[in-house]
């Protein structure tokens, strides 16, 4: 995943800066920033959500944002899960999980059916594939949504403050499944405030400010050699709040 010189602008709001980022495959990237710095435009900008005013954004040499039919061949490779876990409440877990493959591939429904209970199970929560996401924690809830996110198959997956909803006892859960994904070796990009995550699990951080990209580099530099005023200002806001 490559991005290059890309900028987007709400009204004369400018948001992202000339963002250049390079994501290797398999790789694990933190974003972090404070609020309003654009995290999440670059996520929604990143899967073709959000179009870009210039610059460039490729996916295994493709460009997202081409106006070619390609384009949805490549968003269905990226999966996405966002903070307020957006599971259909008149759905079982299951049929949440197996509506995208149901859809996009015209799986069959015994498939997937197997599919689904597979990716429960690797989430931790195959017991409750037939339960109404009503009835789940919020941690099981946002677990369903990595298991629908996985379910196309994608080959990058976006994570926007994926615990920031959550109670704190729920964090770990959820932290621990994305884990053992990036074990896995999926790419992934996450925009999150839990710094024990980023130094444990990721490859680099990446920092965000006023759209633009202020630093980045493995945890241990991002932590014990940070550069920039902004950074440092806000690694001592996290860690010690
Ligand atoms: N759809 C939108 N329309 C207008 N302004 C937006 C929209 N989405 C985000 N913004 C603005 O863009 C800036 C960055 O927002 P966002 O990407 O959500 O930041 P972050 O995720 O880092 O908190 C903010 O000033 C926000 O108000
Ligand atoms: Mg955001």
């Amino acid at each position: 995943m490559t991005l290059a010189e890309v900028s987007k602008s709400f009204g004369d709001n400018l948001v992202l800066d000339r963002i250049d980022l390079e994501i290797d495959r398999g790789s694990a990237v933190v974003v972090a920033g404070p609020s309003g710095s654009g995290k999440s435009t670059m996520l929604r900008c990143i899967n073709g959500l959000e179009a870009i005013d210039e610059g460039t954004i490729r996916f295994d040499g493709r460009a997202v944002h081409s106006t070619g039919r390609e384009i949805y061949g490549i968003r269905a490779e990226i999966g996405m899960v966002f903070q307020q876990f957006n599971l259909f409440p008149h759905m079982t877990v299951l049929e949440n999980i197996t509506l995208a493959p149901l859809e996009v591939e015209h799986a069959s429904k015994d498939e997937g059916r197997r599919r689904a209970l597979r990716l429960l199970e690797r989430v931790g929560i195959p017991e409750k594939a037939d339960d109404s996401p009503a009835d789940l924690s919020g941690g099981q809830q946002q677990r369903v949504a990595i298991a629908r996110a996985l379910a196309v198959e994608p080959k990058l997956m976006l994570f926007d403050e994926p615990t920031s909803a959550l109670d704190p006892e729920m964090i770990r859960e959820v932290l621990d499944v994305m884990r053992d994904l990036a074990r896995e070796g999926m790419t992934m990009i996450v925009v999150t405030h839990e710094m024990g995550f980023a130094r444990e699990v990721c490859d680099r951080i990446v920092f965000i400010d006023e759209g633009r990209i202020v630093e980045q580099g493995t945890p241990d530099e991002f932590f014990n050699q940070t550069r920039s005023d902004r950074a440092k200002e806000f690694v001592d806001k996290i860690i010690h709040h």
